[in-house]
């Protein structure tokens, strides 16, 4: 193998070609649903990003359980996708199982609060340090509605985020850095307003940046998570969220921290990994073990400046905050369980294990075989992406992907009975997840690399 050489791009279009025929002889019965569902689906599936897999077509589900999926073509993959994190539990433990068929036949929504909400409360202020909650179904809700009391509470209209970053569909953040000021990401969908009005962007990792966008004094909040999870993982440069932290409150702007994936990092999430204390924090897809379930948290302080204002509590359904199945009795039952028998302290430590050794098997691959890219972690979210190092921030890793090649190993991994998540060549631990699982990925990698770099 040539070490460190660019790849053969005609051979890695050929090789691509080859994956896919050999994806679509094997599945003819996910073909012919795909092929059905175009009479029904607009684009054949239920949301269109389930296109967005490496595959000619979506495969189609059979069952889930644990770390693996059954297709309806009778193939067994090793999911290290799950479900882009809304399956991190494993799929379908068998407690939360058993809960939430118990809780359907006591009814799943009434409009009124069950006993389950103020355990989950208090479980997660536990976890993450923050003592008042509320609950919603998504994490885009928590979002939004962290945003919205940030702008109630200063009066502002803006919100700060960071170039590359991915908070849900929350019109504020799905912008990057343009040439004069942030602008809609591309692909975004009809953008309701020009996001100069509502938003600045920043690099993450720049503290004289953040401070300049501070200056003038019209930022409510910052949405950042812990660790950057959607552009590849960029995690904080050491002392970066002191600056962030000391730089807010100066600014009088609050700090929400989304840890929607940096729930991996460990049982206080990001928050606790690195010693974090925002004004908010934001959390949802495993918080039920996929069931539609989000919360968010509130600092004391926080909640006593809302509380000064009854309205705020009273009004919130139609004032812009709430949603009718919000804290439903359903969600709630599945994030007691979820984090009292799945999400353990006991659980976590073989998560992070797990982790720690997928990202030192792949590096020993890249080093081994002189490939050119890099591996991140957090906790128990390992990626390797296509840059020689770590990328800093958004723009450094936007400026590193290869699209042709991450489709060309998410196939070559597809094929061989392998999930990574689509957008990504992200894998992420759950409690159920194997040290021969690991191994298999590392074993079909080295294989990957043969197949780019072949030997002279
Ligand atoms: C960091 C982060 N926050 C929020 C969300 C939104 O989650 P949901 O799509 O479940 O609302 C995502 C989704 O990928 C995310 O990555």
């Amino acid at each position: 193998m040539s070490a460190g050489t660019a790849i053969d791009r005609g051979r890695l279009t050929r090789l691509l070609a080859e994956e896919g025929a050999a994806f679509a002889a094997a599945r003819p019965r996910s073909r012919a649903l795909f092929d059905a569902a175009q009479r029904s689906l607009l684009g054949g599936v239920p949301m269109p990003w389930m296109t967005e897999w490496a595959s000619p077509h979506p495969v189609y589900a059979a069952r889930a359980e644990g770390s693996e999926v059954w297709d309806v073509d009778g193939h067994r993959y090793i999911d290290f996708c799950l479900g882009d994190t809304g399956a991190m539990t494993g799929h379908a433990p068998a407690t939360v199982a058993q809960a939430i068929a118990a809780q359907v036949g006591r009814g799943t929504t009434t409009m009124l609060p069950t006993e389950d909400a103020a355990a989950v409360a208090e479980e997660l202020g536990r976890r993450l340090g923050l003592p008042f909650w509320h609950f919603c179904l998504t994490a885009t809700d928590a979002n939004r509605f962290a945003i919205r009391l940030a702008r109630e509470l200063t009066g502002r209209p803006k919100v700060l985020v960071f170039n590359g970053c991915y908070h849900g569909t929350v019109d504020e953040a799905l912008v990057q850095i343009g040439a004069d000021g942030p602008v809609p990401r591309p692909g975004s969908i009809g953008p309701p307003v020009d996001p100069r009005h509502t938003t600045r962007v920043v690099e993450w990792n720049d503290p004289a940046a953040l401070e300049a966008a501070l200056a003038a004094g019209d930022v409510a909040c910052v949405l950042a998570e812990p660790a950057m999870t959607n552009i590849g993982i960029i995690p904080p440069e050491p002392g970066y969220h002191d600056q962030l932290r000391r730089l807010t409150r100066a600014a009088g702007t609050l700090l929400i921290i989304d840890e929607t994936h940096t729930l991996c990092a460990g049982i206080g999430g990001g928050t606790g990994l690195y010693g974090l204390d925002p004004d908010f924090v934001t959390l949802g897809k495993p918080l039920a073990s996929g069931v539609p379930a989000a919360a968010y948290g509130m600092s004391a302080a926080v909640a006593a400046r809302i509380s000064e204002r009854p309205s705020l509590l009273k009004l919130s359904d139609v004032g812009g905050i709430g949603g009718t199945l919000a804290g439903n009795a359903l969600s709630l039952a599945a994030m007691r369980v979820t984090l009292e028998t799945v999400l353990t302290p006991e659980a976590y430590r073989h998560m992070l294990a797990l982790g720690a050794a997928f990202a030192e098997q792949v590096a020993a691959v890249l080093a081994e075989h002189h490939v050119p890219w890099h591996v991140a972690r957090v906790g128990a979210r390992v990626e390797y992406g296509f840059a020689p190092t770590l990328p800093r921030n958004g723009g450094e890793a936007l400026r590193s992907e290869d699209p042709e090649l991450g489709r060309f190993l998410h196939l070559f991994m597809l094929n061989r009975g392998i999930l990574l998540t689509p957008f990504h060549n992200m894998a992420l631990m759950a409690p159920s997840t194997t040290a021969d699982q690991v191994a298999r990925h590392t074993a079909l990698l080295v294989e990957a690399v043969a197949r780019l770099w072949p030997r002279a």
